[in-house]
């Protein structure tokens, strides 16, 4: 019987990849060569399905230029706002993603860059390297502590809960704002706001986990920074284009915001470069789910999501526009 044939369009764990020669006739991407638009259309010739990652814009334009042939597109990432789900669903293209498998590696880097935020890490790192580290002082490098502060989690799903389980232990008090409100199980006491200013009020450190939508794009502005304490922590583990860099940069820059813990950015790895000037902002390189279990998992899962479709079963992870 001949086995389905996929495009695997990045270089993925080695017991990953391994599966994928097993199960499939999988091209691979051994050199981890960043495909283009164009190398991704033409290496998809002749093959049934796709496996994807965030690098990969599949928008409505490739999704047209797709051969008749392809009829999955698996992406390697719990996001999917990189595929235009709408386009692949009227060609007859099913989407599958990732969920669960990374949630506890990025509620972890998202207590990470509360941290990273909260004592400085930034500027501290920088004058310890570079030598500039004269003596311990009383007054110095002081930053703020998460204990007792409020944590506004915009978003509170899989990731967002799984952080507030983290900073409950840190004694944060937690707040947070979903299109709908929480059962008191899924809730564990966590103060329920209706609407973002209201939560933005009761944030020191607003921590975002809502997906990239076109409701959720530039949520994070000039109008809506305002609503934040005097001093307060942005923390985004979720996509870069829910923040307005400009304004964000604005508020870091004037003391509005005290500082930001970033792994996700506008138009990444070309981040806005005003970030970098900045040490008040905790930078990281789009690090929630780089573990080795997890980017495991996370091509376990995918590879899942393939196998079941190619055996006509529904995959486990469909999405949907
Ligand atoms: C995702 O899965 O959406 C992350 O951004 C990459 O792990």
């Amino acid at each position: 019987m001949t086995r389905p044939r996929i495009l695997v369009t990045r270089k993925l764990p080695s017991d990953v990849e391994a599966r994928a020669s097993a199960h499939f006739d999988a091209s691979l991407n051994g050199g981890d060569t960043l495909p283009t638009r164009e190398s991704i259309v033409a290496d998809a010739q002749g093959k049934d399905g796709l496996l994807v990652t965030v690098t990969d814009r599949i928008d409505a334009e490739l999704i047209a230029a797709l051969p008749a042939s392809i009829r999955i597109i698996s992406t390697f990432s719990v996001g999917y706002d990189h595929i235009d789900v709408a386009a692949a669903a009227a060609r007859g293209i099913a989407v599958t993603n990732t969920p669960d498998v990374l949630t506890d590696a990025t509620a972890e880097i998202a207590l990470l860059l509360m941290l990273g935020a909260a004592r400085n890490a930034t500027s501290s790192i920088a004058t310890l390297r570079e030598g500039r580290w004269k003596n311990w002082a009383p007054t110095g490098m002081l930053g703020t502590e998460l204990s007792g502060k409020r944590l506004g989690i915009l978003g509170l799903g899989r990731i967002g809960r799984a952080t507030a389980s983290r900073a409950r232990a840190f004694g944060m008090e937690i707040h947070y704002h979903s299109r709908q409100r929480l059962s008191p199980e899924l809730e564990e006491g966590a103060c329920y706001h209706a609407d973002t200013a209201s939560l933005f009020g009761a944030s020191d450190i607003l921590s975002i986990h809502c997906a990239s939508t076109p409701q959720t794009r530039g949520l994070i502005n000039r109008e809506t920074i305002a609503n934040l304490p005097e001093g307060a922590i942005i923390v985004n583990t979720a996509r870069g284009d829910i923040v307005d860099d400009d304004a964000l940069i604005e508020a870091l820059a004037s003391g509005r915001l005290g500082a930001a813990g970033l792994d996700v950015f506008n138009n990444e790895p070309n981040l806005h470069p005003g970030y970098l000037n900045l040490s008040n902002a905790f930078l990281l390189p789009h690090l929630g789910s780089a573990t080795l279990e997890t980017r495991n998992a996370m091509g376990f899962r995918a590879l899942e999501n393939l196998e079941a479709f190619f055996r006509g079963n529904p995959p486990r992870d469909l999405v949907s526009a």
